[in-house]
């Protein structure tokens, strides 16, 4: 069996409370031994002198566009992405052309995935067949096809009827529904209301767009016990309707996403429609709301909503689709928080690995003898730009392109095979 041996680095494991110079050995595909000093003769060392070793990072939220938009991204392209930012676990959103609303689409994206087999790609169906929101998708089926999650992410569930029945399933199924809360009627612009839509001309779509939707999800799950996962969330009061239920022991969690964590809506103007995204980019208030969120455990995890779009889908903020990518940048943005104080190293990699890995109940997230060998390696300080020649997607939306940043992951390795390496 092929024997890796992880030598010299700062061990982070937050699954076990580990924080400290540690050894790891990876025997085949998985965790042998983490120790002081470990010595093994017939392993491949990797020397991490300088370096974190941490759990793969695992990331609810990515858009692949496979099937269907294989120009913005695809299963490779993104799955190479994904291990360049030090992920090893994704969930990839199922608005794809087709929906994965069938097992057939869920097995097509698990089977491409494994052919490759850089990263796990695990695919969440959608919760209503085509994403109508009219018609209950077949959990059961999907599930069984290697669904980890339901979502009609880009847009919401509209019909309460539908995810209170939706949620109700998730009991018996034990699995997570998420939702993209933004209200259709009142999410109709396309950017978030406020002075910078004001200043500019441009249509709007208003934090409370977001807070109902948050807010009638969170008392579902209240009443039906089932597990709702708010997708993206950006608003202050946002956080106060999770918390204020979490408090009442419904079965909430929350993602955020780091783009949210680093920019207002004043983005737009330097960045035009690069920084339109939805759930859109808000105000300064809501930015340090979530940050406080995030250091207090209110927010469950982070989540990169990877969105890839082609240059000629982004242009012009008005017309421009929304989304930014973020699978490379998530660390360095982390990364950035954890030098403001606002988080603990420890507690960053917690939201990028163990949290995420417990929402959706897969084995991964740690760094436990016996677990899978997905790990990551980085170094927190090293500089870099994001550029074509270290951009991993097919796309490059991101008001961060070409801009220097700080950290950066040096070798990833999924199953006990190195599937990244810097340089
Ligand atoms: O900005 C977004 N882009 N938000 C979504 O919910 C969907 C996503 C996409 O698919 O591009
Ligand atoms: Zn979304």
């Amino acid at each position: 069996m092929i024997k890796h041996l992880i030598k010299g680095g700062t061990l982070i494991d937050p699954s076990r409370g580990i924080n400290g110079s540690y050894d790891l050995l990876i025997e085949g595909d998985r965790i042998k031994r983490v120790d002081e000093e470990i010595f093994e003769p017939e392993a491949e060392i990797i020397d991490a002198k300088g370096l974190v070793v941490a759990p793969g990072f695992v990331d609810l939220h990515v858009h692949f566009r496979d099937p269907g938009q294989t120009y913005k991204e695809d299963i490779l392209s993104g799955s190479k992405t994904a291990v360049a930012g030090g992920y090893t676990t994704v969930v990839c959103m199922p608005n794809t052309n087709p929906p994965i609303d069938t097992p057939q689409t869920a097995q097509y994206v698990v089977a491409k995935a494994n052919c490759y087999g850089l990263c796990r790609v695990l695919p969440a169906g959608t919760i209503t067949k085509g994403r109508k929101g009219v018609e209950l998708s077949d959990f059961y089926s999907l599930k069984e096809a290697g669904c980890v999650a339901f979502t009609d992410d880009g847009s919401p569930v509209m019909d309460a009827g539908i995810m209170r029945k939706a949620l109700e399933l998730s009991v018996q199924l034990k699995v997570p529904i998420m939702n993209h809360c933004e209200d259709d009627n009142l999410a109709r612009g396309a950017i978030n209301e406020g002075e910078v839509s004001a200043l500019l001309g441009i249509s709007s779509r208003p934090p409370e767009a977001e807070d109902v939707l948050n807010a009638r999800d969170c008392i579902l799950a209240y009443y039906t016990g089932g597990h709702v996962h708010i997708q993206h969330l950006t608003t202050a009061l946002g956080v106060d309707i999770i918390r204020h239920f979490k408090e009442k022991g419904a079965k909430i969690t929350c993602e955020v996403n780091p783009n949210h964590l680093i920019f207002t809506e004043e983005e737009l103007l330097r960045s035009g429609g690069n920084a339109r995204v939805n759930p859109p980019l808000r105000r300064k208030e809501d930015l340090e709301a979530l940050k406080k969120a995030l250091s207090e455990g209110i927010i469950d995890c982070v989540a990169t909503d990877h969105a890839p779009h082609a240059p000629f889908e982004k242009g012009r903020v008005d017309s421009a689709m929304p989304g930014i990518i973020g699978l490379q940048t998530a660390l360095p943005i982390m990364l950035n928080l954890v030098e403001e104080g606002v988080l603990s190293l420890e507690d960053m990699v917690r939201l990028m690995s163990a949290n995420p890995a417990r929402i959706i109940g897969v084995e991964a997230g740690t760094l436990e003898e016996g677990a899978p060998a997905d790990i990551v390696i980085f170094d927190p300080k090293k500089e870099w730009v994001l550029s074509e020649e270290t951009n991993f997607s097919k796309s490059k939306n991101t008001p961060l392109w070409g801009k220097v940043l700080r950290g950066k992951v040096i070798c990833t390795i999924k199953g006990g095979k190195v599937v990244h390496k810097d340089n």
